[in-house]
């Protein structure tokens, strides 16, 4: 399965068969979780708990076998950096028949920092329960899905544009094409997709729409990182951050450019 289609096919489990993972199959993941870098260079610790030896959980995942969760230093980019490797491992995961979630919100967040060791200068985003997916949905996880519409993603045109924010981008076929559309199949924090792209002739320009204004962290960074990771894994380039200077729309930021390698 290449990487398009593993983006295709994956999608949030909340709803796991029960059968723990076996040793063999977790050592294949940490072992590719250490081979993970991101375009910003900086590094994300992945660690593998057991959820019933551990007392972990979370409301709205049933049949978990384990949680795994990075670890990031308290520095410039942390979000995009941490995005961009969490989906690394999330998208290796699918590959190896495991279900996650990549969670923000809906966890003991006190509980899980203290089980895996967070120090003061470190950050844990997210965490991620991981497991077989059952063949039936629970019926808290259809809700979930219906109440933020995740079957669903945002068209072409409202994410994508050229030479500035008037004129949308939709390149019928090619590279360029699958590559945006990567990005636009890619998870966010309860699907807001906040990701908007100008393409020009220096290359793919990457924004984000509202972004939080206050809170520890910004959420909407962690899905830029993602939708990074989607489009590079796709397109391949380089990544660089020096601001276009295009005017932008209401509440939209700058986050960085892919170049052609
Ligand atoms: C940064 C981030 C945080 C998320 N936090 C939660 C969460 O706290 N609880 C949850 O159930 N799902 C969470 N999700 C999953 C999203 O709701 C989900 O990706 C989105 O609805 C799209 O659905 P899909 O992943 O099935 O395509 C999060 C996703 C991302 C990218």
């Amino acid at each position: 399965m290449n990487v398009q289609e593993r983006i295709r096919q994956r999608r949030s489990v909340r709803t796991f068969n029960g059968v723990k993972i076996s040793n063999e199959v977790l050592a294949d993941l940490l072992s590719y979780c250490e081979s993970i870098q991101n375009p910003y260079r900086i590094p994300v610790n992945f660690i593998v708990l057991d959820a019933e030896e551990c007392g972990l959980s979370s409301k709205v995942i049933k049949g978990e076998s384990h949680y795994i969760a990075g670890i990031i230093g308290n520095v410039p980019h942390a979000e995009e950096a941490y995005g961009y490797s969490f989906e690394k491992m999330v998208l290796y995961a699918e590959s190896l028949g495991l279900g996650t979630t990549i969670i923000a919100g809906t966890f003991d967040r006190k509980a899980f920092e203290k089980e895996f060791g967070i120090q003061e200068n470190e950050r844990m985003f997210c965490v991620s329960p991981l497991g077989y997916p059952s063949e039936k949905m629970s019926i808290n996880e259809r809700a979930m899905r219906l109440g933020v519409g995740a079957d669903k993603r945002k068209p072409f045109e409202d994410l994508f544009f050229e030479n500035g924010f008037k004129t949308p981008y939709k390149p019928q076929n090619g590279l360029v094409r699958n590559s945006l559309e990567a990005v636009r199949l890619a998870p966010s924090a309860v699907n807001k997709q906040p990701w908007r792209v100008i393409c020009d002739e220096k290359g793919f320009h990457f924004y984000e729409k509202d972004p939080a204004a206050n809170g520890p962290f910004d959420i909407r960074k962690i899905d830029l990182g993602i939708a990074l990771c989607h489009f590079m894994s796709v397109y391949g380039g380089t990544l660089k951050i020096s601001d276009p200077g295009y005017r932008t729309l209401d509440k939209t930021e700058y986050i960085a450019t892919v170049v052609s390698a």
